[in-house]
C-alpha cells in the first residue's frame, strides 16, 4: 500500500505552467483526498500538487457516501489549492473543466448537476468532493477531489448505482488512456481557475440545464416541487416554491437532494 510509481507518462508534454506538474501516482490508496488531508497536516504542500491512486479501497464521495473506484477504471485524482482562492465556488471549477474536457476530447456532451455532479443524460460520470484544512489566520488549503469513470462497462457498477453511473468506454465505445485524460483535465482545470476573464459561475450555468425547470427536491426528510430560478453569484440555488410562490436561496449541505427529473 502507498506504493508511489513512476509518474514520467502523466507529466511529460503536460500543457499547464503550475497545476499537475507536481504529482504522485500510487498503485493503490484507500482514498486520494484522505492522503491529501493528511500530507496537508504533515507539510507544505505546493499549489497545484496532485495525488492519483489507480485504485481505491475506501473512496469517499459525498453526504457521507462511499465512492466505487476500488479498480483501476478510472481516474481518482485529488488536487490540492492553497489560499486566497481565485475562482469562487470553487467545487464549480472542477466540474466545468471536465465538462469541457468531455466534450472537447472525448466528444460526449455532458452537462451540471448543482452542485457538484457532471452527468449523461441522468447518469453520473464524475463526481466532485472539496475538503478544506483551515490552518488559521485566514490560511485555508483545499483538497479537490475528482472521481472520473473512464473504462467501466454496465456490469461493472455495483447493483446501487448500476441504474445512475456512466462512463467514457459506456458512452462512447472507446478506450481512453488515463495519463492523456489527467493531462487534458488539468489543462482545462488550469484555464477555468487561472483565467481572470472567465466567471465561473457563468460558465456553470452555460453547462448545466437546470435554470428554469421544476424539479423535485428533497430537503432532510421534506420532499418539495421547485423551479429553478438562478445560481448566485455565491453557487447558491435560487428557487421558488411551486406550492406556496416563496423565493428561497438554497446553500449545498447535506441532506439536500436534487433528482434528475428536469430532464
Ligand atoms: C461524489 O460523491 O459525487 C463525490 C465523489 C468524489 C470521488 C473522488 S475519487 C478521488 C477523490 N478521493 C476520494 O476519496 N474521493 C474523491
Amino acid at each position: 500500500m502507498n506504493d508511489i510509481l513512476r509518474n514520467d507518462k502523466f507529466v511529460r508534454d503536460i500543457k499547464t505552467r503550475i497545476y499537475g506538474k507536481e504529482l504522485f501516482v500510487f498503485d493503490i490508496l484507500d482514498s486520494t483526498n484522505k492522503y491529501a488531508m493528511n500530507e496537508l497536516e504533515n507539510r507544505i504542500i505546493e499549489e497545484g500538487t496532485c495525488y492519483l491512486a489507480l485504485s481505491q479501497t475506501a473512496g469517499i464521495g459525498t453526504s457521507g457516501n462511499s465512492w466505487e473506484s476500488d479498480k483501476a477504471f478510472g481516474m481518482w485524482l485529488s488536487t490540492v489549492l492553497n489560499s486566497p482562492v481565485k475562482k469562487e465556488p470553487l467545487v464549480f471549477v472542477p466540474a466545468v473543466a471536465m465538462v469541457k474536457m468531455l466534450k472537447n476530447y472525448c466528444n460526449i456532451s455532458a452537462h451540471l448537476k448543482w452542485p457538484n455532479d457532471v452527468l449523461v443524460g441522468n447518469k453520473k460520470i464524475t463526481g466532485i468532493l472539496v475538503q478544506a484544512k483551515d490552518y488559521g489566520s485566514g490560511h485555508v488549503s483545499f483538497v479537490l477531489g475528482v472521481g472520473l469513470n473512464i473504462s467501466q462497462r454496465k456490469n461493472d457498477f455495483s447493483s446501487e448505482i448500476i441504474d445512475i453511473a456512466t462512463s467514457i468506454l459506456i458512452e462512447t465505445g472507446e478506450h481512453y488512456n488515463l495519463e492523456d485524460l489527467y493531462k487534458e483535465y488539468m489543462k482545462y482545470f488550469e484555464m477555468f481557475y487561472t483565467d481572470e476573464s472567465i466567471n465561473i459561475v457563468d460558465e456553470w450555468i452555460k453547462h448545466s440545464n437546470m435554470i428554469d425547470k421544476i424539479i423535485t427536491m428533497k430537503r432532510d426528510n421534506e420532499i418539495i416541487k421547485v423551479k429553478v430560478l438562478s445560481i448566485t453569484k455565491e453557487g447558491y440555488l435560487e428557487i421558488e416554491n411551486i406550492k406556496n410562490r416563496n423565493i428561497e436561496i438554497i446553500q449545498a449541505r447535506a441532506g439536500i437532494d436534487i433528482k434528475s427529473d428536469y430532464e
